[in-house]
């Protein structure tokens, strides 16, 4: 599709007048648009496509102190193929040239959108609340600097100096030292297990009060292991979501706080995507794309990874996490806090054969998991059995309870990866600790010739040197933009912020 970019005519309205009502509820009228054709500080653009006409236009307003976009749409039948990016870009452009700032307001529930402004460099401001009278609905307004404002990083020629992050989203606070091009200079990890055992779980108002408490000894030791000053720094990263709000809000406002004192740059991550840069982190030479298993106390999902930005999202659990089934089991089995572990130790001195637990969703050919009936199984077998029984075969129940949780994950990641066509194979999150599951997923990748990724412990449980790699490949945005920049306790995958719906896409 041939498409040229030229100014607004007044024979080009009655095209635009349709696109417009095509686009909007409220549309602008034709009396609106041709006041914009005469208009001294209005930038009017179509994009036309030989044969067929106008598929798309631009209004904006060059007003002397910062331009404003007004309208930006593209013909239903034409969108999603770049011709909305290319008439933002040509505004964008001659922004730049100009020195000027750029603002807009977009629907709020306008994801499509806000992603493609993000895309190109705008970062929301503020909401409007009802600013649409037609539906009540709130705008965002969003900015955008000279230049843009945040930049996808590639930012190992960008960032001055060693990488500061920060992670607190659930129960450890963590603080590593990364250089520009990541390498782990120091990764320290103060665990709140035995702060929380005595409950069973994590209670967030504790873990918050207690991250308020170790963090700036958490980070003082991270700085001096890696032997780096704050002043030495480049740049800060935290965890902002998804997670326990309490106990993120001290993360991000300690790395906030850092890098606003320093005017040095922030880095925003999504704690999931922190999961999935220790495979990259582990080993730098894993061929993309790559299916990761992601399984902690919170989460059980297969994601597709295409490069350190660009994730989907290819089954997940139904239930409960994976992590969550094995404490649940190490409770019921009587073990410790937070149990995954000492469950783990136990069913390796078992047989695996002795007891038959129910797989979750084995005939499905679905890449998602359910761990309720296994559990359920389990807590049924344990009520059957005597005390006496239940301490002579716990480390046969433990094995076998094992063996029905890691089949389910190791045959649906191993699924996936063969039907994504993927080169890669790895695991990442708290339960990829799990002794049986390194085996398996192991031998059933190199089985069918996939490179596999088993990360160290270190980085398979909350770490923040898996925050510092993700941040690498995330956004970056400069001092003092990230003010309002807030923690959220969920973030869907792609996400670093609410206010950001999709991933930081690639033009539309
Ligand atoms: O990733 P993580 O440190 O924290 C979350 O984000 O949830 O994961 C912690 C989870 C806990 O459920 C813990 O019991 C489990 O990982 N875990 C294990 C093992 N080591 C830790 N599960 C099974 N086997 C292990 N060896
Ligand atoms: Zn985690």
């Amino acid at each position: 599709m041939e498409v040229v970019t030229r100014e607004m005519g007044a024979d080009d309205l009655p095209a635009v007048v349709a696109i417009e009502s095509a686009s909007f509820e409220d549309p602008w009228t034709l009396e609106m648009f041709s006041d914009e054709l005469v208009q001294a500080l209005s930038w009017r653009a179509v994009s036309v496509v030989s044969g067929v006409g106008v598929v798309g236009f631009l209004i904006g307003r060059r007003y002397p102190d910062m331009w404003h976009l007004m309208d930006l749409a593209v013909a239903p039948d034409r969108r999603h193929r770049g011709v909305g990016g290319r008439l933002l870009a040509d505004f964008l452009r001659a922004a730049d040239v100009a020195g000027r700032r750029v603002m807009l307001e977009v629907r709020r529930g306008n994801a499509r959108s806000v992603a493609l402004y993000e895309a190109h460099g705008f970062a929301p401001l503020g909401v409007r609340r009802g600013y649409y009278t037609d539906t009540g609905e709130d705008a965002l307004v969003m900015a955008r600097e000279v230049g843009g404002r945040w930049r996808n990083a590639d930012t190992s020629s960008r960032l001055l100096g060693p990488l500061l992050a920060i992670e607190s989203s659930c129960d450890d606070s963590a603080a590593a030292v990364l250089t520009p091009q990541g390498e782990v200079l120091a990764s320290v990890t103060h665990s709140q297990d035995a702060i929380h055992e005595r409950y069973g779980g994590v209670v967030p108002e504790v873990a918050s009060r207690a991250h308020v408490e170790r963090m700036t000894a958490v980070v003082s030791e991270a700085l001096r292991q890696a032997r780096c000053g704050v002043d030495d720094l480049g740049g800060v990263a935290a965890t902002v979501g998804p997670g326990l709000i309490g106990a993120l809000l001290v993360g991000v406002q300690t790395a906030k706080a850092i890098a606003w004192v320093r005017h040095l740059p922030f880095f925003p991550v999504n704690h999931i995507h922190g999961h999935l840069a220790a495979v990259w982190l582990a080993d730098r030479r894993a061929p993309f794309p790559m299916v990761t298993l992601v399984a902690s106390g919170g989460h059980t999902a297969l994601i597709r990874v295409d490069d350190g930005g660009t994730f989907r999202l290819l089954g997940q659990t139904l239930d409960d996490a994976a992590g969550e089934a094995f404490d649940k089991g190490a409770r019921l089995l009587g073990l410790g806090y937070p149990g995954g572990k000492e469950l783990d130790d136990l069913a390796e001195r078992g047989d695996a054969s002795a007891f038959s637990f129910p797989v979750g969703l084995k005939r499905s050919a679905r890449p998602d998991f359910s761990f309720s009936g296994v559990k359920t199984a389990l807590f049924y077998l344990l009520r059957e059995m005597t005390a006496k029984e239940r301490a002579e075969r716990a480390a046969d129940v433990a094995a076998s309870y094992r063996q029905a949780i890691v089949d389910a994950l190791v045959s649906k990641a191993a699924g996936a990866a063969e039907r994504e066509g993927v080169e890669t194979l790895a695991v990442a999150g708290g339960v990829a600790a799990n002794s049986l599951l390194r085996r398996r997923i192991v031998e059933v990748g190199q089985a069918v010739g996939l490179h596999v990724v088993v990360p160290p412990f270190a980085y398979c449980t909350d770490n923040a040197a898996m925050i510092g790699a993700a941040a690498l490949g995330g956004p970056m945005l400069e001092y003092p933009h990230y003010l309002a920049v807030d923690a959220s306790a969920s973030l869907s995958l792609g996400q670093w912020s609410v206010s950001q719906p999709g991933r930081i896409a690639p033009q539309p």
